[in-house]
C-alpha cells in the first residue's frame, strides 16, 4: 500500500454521494437554517453515515448559507469527525493517559506504517481506517487497541502483525468464496 495522504474525494464514490445526497433532505428537515446548528447537523450526519463526505459538506454549507470552506474549517476544528468512510476493519488506537503512557503512540505508529496511511484515513481499498481515540476504559490492558470492536490489551507489535495475518487470511478465503459462488 503506498504510503501518504488519500483525498476522501478518491475514496468515496459518485454513486455513494448520491446515496447521500438523498438522505441529506430528511436530516435537513430536523434542524432549521440557523449557523447554530452547523454543529449539530454535522454530527447528525456522521452518526448516519459515519463520516462527512466531500458532497455532504458542500449540501450543509449550501443549507446553511455559508461557504463550504467554513463547513471544513469547523468540522476540522473537532477531533470527532471523520473525513474518510470507515475501512471494512475499524482500527481505533487508544490516546488516553494511561495507553500514552505505554507506548500507545508506537502502536498507532506501527498500524500506520504497516497501512501506508494516518490515522483518520482509510486504505484506498477500503479494507481498513485507522483513528486514535480516548481512554475506551480499559486502561489495566493498556496499551490498548479496539479492532471492529473488540478491545485488545497489551499491544504490541507482534500483535500487529499477528492481527494483519488473521485478516489477510479472512480475506482470502472471502475472496475465494466470492470465486466459487460465481463460478
Ligand atoms: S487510557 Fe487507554 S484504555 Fe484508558
Amino acid at each position: 500500500m503506498e504510503a501518504g495522504k488519500h483525498n476522501a474525494n478518491q475514496l468515496v464514490t459518485e454513486e455513494e454521494e448520491r446515496a447521500i445526497a438523498e438522505k441529506l433532505p430528511a436530516i435537513f428537515r430536523e434542524f432549521s437554517q440557523e449557523r447554530t446548528n452547523l454543529l449539530p447537523i454535522l454530527q447528525r450526519i456522521q452518526e448516519t453515515f459515519k463520516f462527512l463526505s466531500p458532497g455532504a459538506m458542500r449540501a450543509v454549507a449550501n443549507y446553511i448559507g455559508i461557504s463550504t470552506s467554513e463547513v471544513y474549517g469547523v468540522a476540522t476544528f473537532y477531533n470527532q469527525f471523520r473525513f474518510h468512510p470507515p475501512g471494512r476493519h475499524e482500527i481505533k488506537v487508544c490516546m488516553g493517559t494511561a495507553c500514552h503512557v505505554k507506548g500507545g503512540d508506537i502502536i498507532l505508529e506501527n498500524f500506520e506504517r504497516k497501512l501506508g496511511i494516518k490515522e483518520g484515513e482509510t486504505t484506498p481499498d477500503r479494507e481498513y481506517s485507522i483513528e486514535r481515540v480516548a481512554c475506551v476504559g480499559c486502561c489495566a490492558l493498556a496499551p490498548v487497541a479496539v479492532v471492529d470492536d473488540k478491545v485488545i490489551g497489551y499491544m504490541q507489535p507482534s500483535k500487529v502483525e499477528g492481527l494483519f495475518l488473521q485478516f489477510e487470511i479472512q480475506r482470502k478465503i472471502r475472496e475465494g468464496q466470492i470465486k466459487a459462488e460465481a463460478s
